[in-house]
């Protein structure tokens, strides 16, 4: 058997995996979320679900992968599972890859949005009508651009190809170089932002709406919101973990990677709160405006309108999107390459191809959902939301539930700890902490989230 490919350096294994966790979900769902949820109160409800749940549940899914040391299916083999328990990998590597199908489109979005700041295009009218407001321009440009056919596509299959190129490269010349030069951008990226908008006129109330806590706005719903932001953020029960994992050399600490690992993706995620929440409050652009895509297509744009120094604010900030946007699209088809590669044994460009390719059609048919194809509807939904619903609110929560009953009852007596302690010869005193929490709490809760987005 070949030897298996390994991280070369800590901070490379560091980056890569911050990479994949840190993506649209920090910069715009969390935000989302928590205006959504009362603001602080959900921000501390969120603190404590990546503490005490997410950080156990990625011990487990990182003990996994680097004892299966393969991909998501071949890890439960490797390890004696029986078959329906490879079910868990191949519902893992279907859940990325669908997530993947609609998760390009957006990154193609941003890589657009990123291209017009540069040219200028992105302030231009698009029609003669000059009295729009910015939030109508703004409006109008983002649902002309999603509805249009050509120009979405072509920046898809422009991500399709950057993520293919730098799939090929590997996962050391690949994966872990882009990751050393991107996070560190990313971070200085948003330091500068913090900078700038603390000290727009209103940043306080927006501090405050987002730093201190009203109780009252804590409902059921808010923790269950909370936990499915964290699930989604961390990248858990989707194999990227246990993919990522098999590449950790024997002596990572898997506890100190994972709380590493979850600190900082929720840093990312409250740098992003006192990024909006200042701006938003700033120019009296809350409400509606902060769901989903219209804070980064509309809201944002603009708050940096209304600034000196517009154009070059609009650069960074799509710079950071396409940046948080592609080292996740490549963590999630890392997922199927490894697949592929290990179970055929395929050469790695053969495989990067057969993942990768199919995509220029299927991301395609989920770009032109919301336009031209928008009246192709299942259960009420287009193919886009169909894909972003089935995925991420059903497999990824079932996946998420597998696993923790895998590592907590199924797995081979003493493989967790075994991990956990690289063999005893480090000392792992949060072990049976975080086995309680992967046996009873983790997968208790996470039912309750599948079961609420049911009922919603
Ligand atoms: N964790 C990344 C994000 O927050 O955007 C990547 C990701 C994970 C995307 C899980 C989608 C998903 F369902």
């Amino acid at each position: 058997m070949s030897k298996k490919v390994q991280f070369t350096s800590k901070i490379g294994m560091i980056a890569a995996t911050v990479g994949s966790a840190v993506g649209l979900g920090n910069v715009w769902r969390f935000p989302a979320e928590a205006q959504a949820n009362g603001g602080a109160a959900f921000l501390i409800v969120y603190i404590a679900c990546v503490c005490l749940l997410g950080i156990p549940v990625m011990v487990s899914e990182f003990a996994l992968g680097r004892a299966g040391r393969s991909d998501s299916v071949g890890a439960f083999k490797n390890l004696g599972a029986s078959r329906p328990w490879w079910g868990v990998g191949i519902l893992a590597i279907t859940a990325s890859y669908l997530i993947l199908c609609f998760y390009m489109v957006v990154a193609g979005w941003t890589f657009e949005y990123l291209w017009q700041s540069i040219s200028g295009g992105l302030f231009q009218p698009i029609s003669d009508n000059v009295s729009q407001t910015l939030n109508s321009h703004y409006t109008n440009k983002m649902n002309s651009f999603i509805t249009e056919s050509v120009n979405p596509l072509i920046n898809t299959y422009a991500m399709i190809l950057i993520n293919l190129a730098v799939l090929i490269a590997g996962v050391q010349k690949g994966i872990e170089r882009l990751s050393n030069i991107l996070m560190p951008l990313l971070f200085l990226i948003l330091l500068i932002f913090i900078g700038v908008s603390c000290s727009l006129p209103k940043a306080s109330e927006g501090l405050m709406f987002f730093l201190s806590p009203n109780f009252s706005k804590l409902t059921p719903s808010v923790v269950l919101n909370a936990l499915g932001q964290a699930f989604f953020s961390l990248s858990l029960g989707m194999g990227i973990l246990i993919t990522y994992s098999s590449y950790f050399p024997k002596n990572t600490n898997l506890t100190r990677t994972a709380v590493t690992v979850s600190l900082l993706d929720l840093l990312v995620a409250v740098m992003m709160g006192l990024i909006i929440f200042p701006a938003v409050m700033s120019f009296d652009l809350t409400g509606e405006g902060l769901r989903g895509a219209t804070l980064v297509f509309v809201t944002l744009p603009e708050v940096f309108a209304q600034i000196p120094g517009t154009q070059l604010w609009a650069i960074l900030f799509f710079l950071l999107l396409t940046v948080a946007a592609l080292t996740s699209t490549i963590s999630i088809a890392e997922v199927s390459v490894a697949f592929i590669s290990d179970r055929f044994g395929l050469r790695r460009w053969k495989s990067c191809l057969i993942v990768l390719a199919p995509l220029f059609l299927f991301s395609s048919v989920c770009s032109l959902s919301l336009g031209s194809w928008s009246h192709i509807q299942i259960a009420g939904l287009n193919i886009f939301d169909l894909l972003d619903t089935v995925a991420t609110n059903i497999m990824l929560p079932v996946g998420s539930i597998f696993l923790c009953i895998y590592m907590g009852w199924i797995a081979p007596k003493g493989m967790f700890r075994s991990q956990m302690t690289n063999g005893g010869s480090i000392r792992s005193r949060l072990f049976t902490p975080i086995l309680f929490i992967v046996r009873y709490i983790a997968p208790v809760l996470i039912a309750c989230v599948l079961i609420s987005s049911f009922i919603k």
